[in-house]
């Protein structure tokens, strides 16, 4: 790829994108993890061009620091009106200072599923041919609204591109189109821009036109048809924004079927570009990966489970699961039922499971927390084993406070922990206990009232009640039995 490798690159995003009805500029929209300029940026990297600008117009200030956020260094040009994508490619040459020396590769912003190597084989054919401008074109089912490329009825060479509304109905009739994607030699580019005019339909510098003048010139102008139509597919409205998800999610989930993920049911899982997996790791169906989550070998998650940034390890068993920002020991259990917040780490075996939702927690090796708990800004040792239905008090309305609890402890069902506070190695707790003060070592803390039974009080207070005729019978039978 080197040998080829761009002078520059031209994305163009100054666009308002007005059929997305919305108030986020449409380049910003995000598929799979990634804006649409994003993954157009992305993909225009992997040519290690010398220099990279995207052109910003609408909403420039609000692109240019979602560029600089996810992009570092990435350099935009400011295009005040949108007088059409020749205008556009000016501006960004403006910005270069100078005609590049070499192929300058002009892409569309809205294209998010154009991939490097479609971009890399663009240029490697503009190069192999000598072309002074090459097109990546397509053959589409139903070309409506795209620029058409016009061939010569006898050599079928490339003559021009005529956009739809300036399209006779003969052109219309062509399913050959423009992808917007082009190679063009530098200079050969610059000279031309200069001449494309205004006379069309929508009186805009059309950079489609650089076609026809380069090849009216006696330049060679060339068209690489694109291999899978679907790749080019240009985001205007919604519509599409949700079919290029749905082709690029089964793109990389097929990446990851053949690595040696088990997907049990593509069409019900969602992926991002950034998530990662390693083999025989499983997903079942109605799953969302999302982020930088990272699933180890033999570990399966799902049904119905949604990970954020969270770090599945080996053979771990994540079930009808929410987490983010969590970290999932080798062979630990989560769910079914469980919410696992950022900050949680579960150790070697440990178990999150039903009806359990964790935060800030650190979870030692083999300890569980099997049911109906709430475990916030604590740490437990290994092989502790915590009640159901057990709450870790760290909230004082005012401020967090952390709960420590040792290795081999057993705490009563219905505890509340009331942080700050310590729990020894090796204690125990009773069932329903307040633990406000620190457990010591091996102790066992009881922190209940005493049981009080009151004798007769049904039969006194609820005379004739279906409780009171039970609990006579119950004493005639305890009588005839004593
Ligand atoms: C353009 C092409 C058309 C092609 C189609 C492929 C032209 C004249 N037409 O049409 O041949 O089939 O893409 O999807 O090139 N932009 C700017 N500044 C402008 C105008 C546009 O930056 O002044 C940017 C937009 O943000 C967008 C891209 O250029 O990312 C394409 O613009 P758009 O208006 O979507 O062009 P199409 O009508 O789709
Ligand atoms: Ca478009």
């Amino acid at each position: 790829m080197s040998a080829n490798r761009p002078a520059a690159v031209v994305v163009l995003a100054a666009g308002e994108g007005t059929r997305m009805k919305s108030k986020t500029p449409k380049v910003l929209h995000d598929i799979a993890g990634r804006s649409l300029v994003g993954h157009v940026v992305s993909a225009a990297r992997e040519l290690d061009p010398q220099d990279l600008v995207v052109v910003v117009g609408h909403a420039s200030e609000q692109v240019k620091e979602h560029l600089s956020a996810h992009f570092p260094g990435t350099r935009t040009a400011y295009q005040a009106e949108q007088n059409g994508t020749g205008h556009a490619v000016r501006m960004a040459l403006g910005e270069l200072g100078h005609a590049p020396q070499g192929t300058v590769v002009v892409v569309c912003g809205d294209t998010p599923l154009l991939s490097g190597e479609t971009l890399g084989a663009l240029v490697a054919t503009h190069a192999a041919d000598g072309n002074a401008v090459t097109v990546l074109s397509a053959e589409v089912p139903d070309a409506t609204g795209y620029g058409r490329i016009v061939r010569d009825a006898a050599s079928g060479a490339v003559t021009a591109i005529v956009e739809h509304k300036d399209a006779s109905d003969a052109e219309r009739a062509i399913l050959e189109i423009n992808s917007g994607v082009f190679a063009f030699d530098g200079q050969l580019l610059a000279d031309a821009l200069g001449k494309v005019r205004t006379d069309n339909v929508q009186g805009e510098e059309y950079l489609t036109d650089v076609l026809g003048i380069l090849r009216e010139a006696g330049h060679r102008v060339g068209a690489s048809v694109a291999g899978d139509h679907r790749e080019i597919l240009g985001i205007n409205n919604r519509l599409q924004l949700t079919e290029a998800r749905g082709l690029l999610n089964r793109r990389l989930l097929e990446r990851a079927m053949l690595a040696g993920v088990t997907v049990v049911d593509p069409s019900s899982v969602l992926v991002d570009v950034s998530v990662t997996f390693e083999p025989d790791a499983v997903v079942h169906p109605g799953t969302q990966l999302l982020g930088a989550t990272h699933i180890c070998g033999d570990a399966e998650v799902g049904p119905n489970t949604r990970l954020r940034d969270t770090t599945v390890g080996s053979g771990a068993r994540v079930d009808n699961t929410v987490a983010e920002s969590a970290v999932i020991g080798e062979g630990a259990s989560v769910g079914p039922f469980a919410y696992l917040r950022p900050g949680t780490r579960l150790g070697v075996r440990a178990k999150a499971g039903t009806y359990v939702e964790m935060k800030n927690a650190s979870i030692g090796e083999g300890t569980k927390v099997p049911h109906l708990s709430y475990v916030g800004d604590a740490t437990i040792g290994d092989f502790t084993n915590i009640g159901a239905a057990s709450v870790f008090v760290n909230y004082d309305g005012e401020s967090k406070h952390h709960t420590t609890i040792g290795s081999h402890c057993k705490t009563g069902s219905d505890n509340m922990f009331v942080a700050p506070v310590t729990v020894g190695d090796g204690a125990y707790t009773a069932a329903g206990s307040v633990i406000t003060k620190d457990v010591p070592p091996g102790s066992l803390a009881v922190a209940r009232g005493q049981q009080r039974n009151i004798e007769g009080w049904v039969a006194r207070k609820r005379p004739g009640s279906a409780a009171a005729q039970a609990a006579a019978e119950a004493g005639r039978q305890f009588s005839d039995e004593g």
